[in-house]
């Protein structure tokens, strides 16, 4: 199979990755240093993934998030005291450009699909710092973050900028005691304005477009879903601005579960001066300032005084896959961890199978089948659309049995 099936493979399992296209592309939209010359070497320059966003209003209250998110993260990083910023998820932004400046180390971490493109992109740009590093990982894998992390030594600050809305509540919970194992092992803190990120949107729009914000967030919304093929944007670590409170004493409850506390510092404290306000109104730049007050990044430490609930979920037997055409039908078996890194493979398999003959359907044996992401889910989903109901799932754990009946798999009773 060829570099480019296995990419196609990455993209279809991890679709997400386009969010952070959006972003760059926004970036240079905000003329943030170093953007522009990214999204060129992306090739990129008609802002394709900006398409979507028809409304110019649109792209102008979205570089405005971003622009204050990028600007503030990386005050803030430069604040924490820590030598090493471990970005994760990177994306395609200029941080490591930025802060290896600043004479800070940097680590990107990412899914492979985005540090195969970031990292030589970088080092480029860079000419040769060795203070900069990329990993692929999958942030629900710890043992892919480990391997990443395994000669860092010193405090780290982990940031983590636009990727947890997109996990549902299992995996928010998985990635939110990675992170903890990280602190534990090398110490230091947590910084992400991800909790807060409806709010950031919302108070946004609502001071510079007023009474048309609504349906202007609405098209945001719709660019973010489409793109990573998530519909929700929402778990228990998310606040949602229809009953602030309550959501908020949720998403500390889940920080303090993992055994970690928040301090939460307020924006409008926090923003550096920004070049998309040369796009603004005086007054419109007034009311975002104000706006900000009531939006707040989270920073996140260890909590001496709390255990960890038990976190059982952590598997680390290691993937396996096994899989050939018998009597035409496609038959696997998979073991381990079915998640962003892995799911791609099975893709991969089924498209070479495809090459010899198109099985006319598919039975995939899940009995050593450990843990499943949502990637997972999805690369069962592109089988099931071309094999309909000829597609089945042996020997399901029934911890996993409830998720595929209600995703509309066949799931025989086991024997
Ligand atoms: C909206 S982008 C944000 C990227 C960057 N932090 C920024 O501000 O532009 C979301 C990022 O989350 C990454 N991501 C999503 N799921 C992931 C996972 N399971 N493990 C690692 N990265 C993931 C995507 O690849 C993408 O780069």
């Amino acid at each position: 199979m060829t570099i480019e099936t296995e990419r196609n493979s990455q993209a279809q399992a991890n679709p997400v990755f386009m969010t952070a296209k959006t972003a760059i592309c926004l970036m240079a939209a905000a003329d943030i240093s170093d953007a522009s010359a990214i999204v060129r070497c992306l090739g990129l320059e008609n802002h394709d993934p900006l398409q979507n966003m028809t409304d110019p209003d649109v792209v102008l209250g979205n570089a405005l998030v971003v622009e204050t998110k990028y600007r503030t993260m990386c005050s803030l990083i430069k604040d924490s005291g820590c030598p090493i910023c471990v970005d994760l998820p990177c994306g395609y932004t200029p941080k490591a450009l930025h802060l290896s400046k600043a004479g800070m180390r940097f680590i990107g971490l990412d899914l492979p699909i985005v540090v195969q493109e970031i990292e030589p992109i970088i080092r480029s740009l860079a000419a040769g710092s060795d203070e900069i590093s990329f990993h692929g990982i999958d942030a629900t894998n710890y043992e892919s973050i480990r391997t990443a992390l395994q000669n860092v030594t010193g405090p780290l600050c982990i940031t983590t900028e636009g990727m947890m809305m997109y996990f549902d509540a299992h995996e928010a919970d998985t990635v939110v005691s990675n992170i903890r194992a990280m602190l534990e092992q090398h110490g230091g803190l947590w910084i992400t304005p991800d909790p807060e990120f409806i709010l950031q949107f919302f108070y946004t729009f609502r001071s510079i477009f007023g009474k048309d914000s609504p349906a202007k967030l609405a098209a945001s919304k719709e660019t973010a879903q489409q793109q990573s093929d998530v519909a929700s944007l929402s778990n228990p670590l998310i606040v949602n601005p229809d009953d602030i409170i309550r959501s908020t004493k949720t998403a500390e409850d889940f920080i303090n579960s993992h055994g970690m506390k928040v301090k939460k510092i307020t924006l409008a404290e926090h923003i550096p001066n920004l070049n998309i306000y040369r796009q603004l109104t005086q007054e419109q730049i007034r009311n975002f300032k104000t706006a900000m007050s009531d939006c707040h990044y989270w920073i996140i430490t260890l909590d001496e005084q709390r255990q960890p609930a038990d976190n059982a979920e952590q598997q680390a037997t290691p993937f396996e896959m096994n899989y050939a055409l018998e009597n035409n039908m496609f038959k696997v078996s998979i073991g381990g961890r079915l998640d962003s890194l892995t799911a791609p493979q099975l893709l991969t398999a089924w498209e070479k199978i495809k090459t010899t003959s198109m099985p006319v359907g598919a039975e995939i044996d899940c009995a050593k089948l450990g843990y499943i992401t949502s990637a997972g889910i999805r690369v069962f989903l592109i089988l099931q659309k071309a094999l309909g109901k000829n597609l089945t799932l042996t020997n399901v754990h029934s911890s996993m049995e409830k998720l595929f009946i209600q995703k509309g798999f066949t799931v025989p009773p086991l024997r």
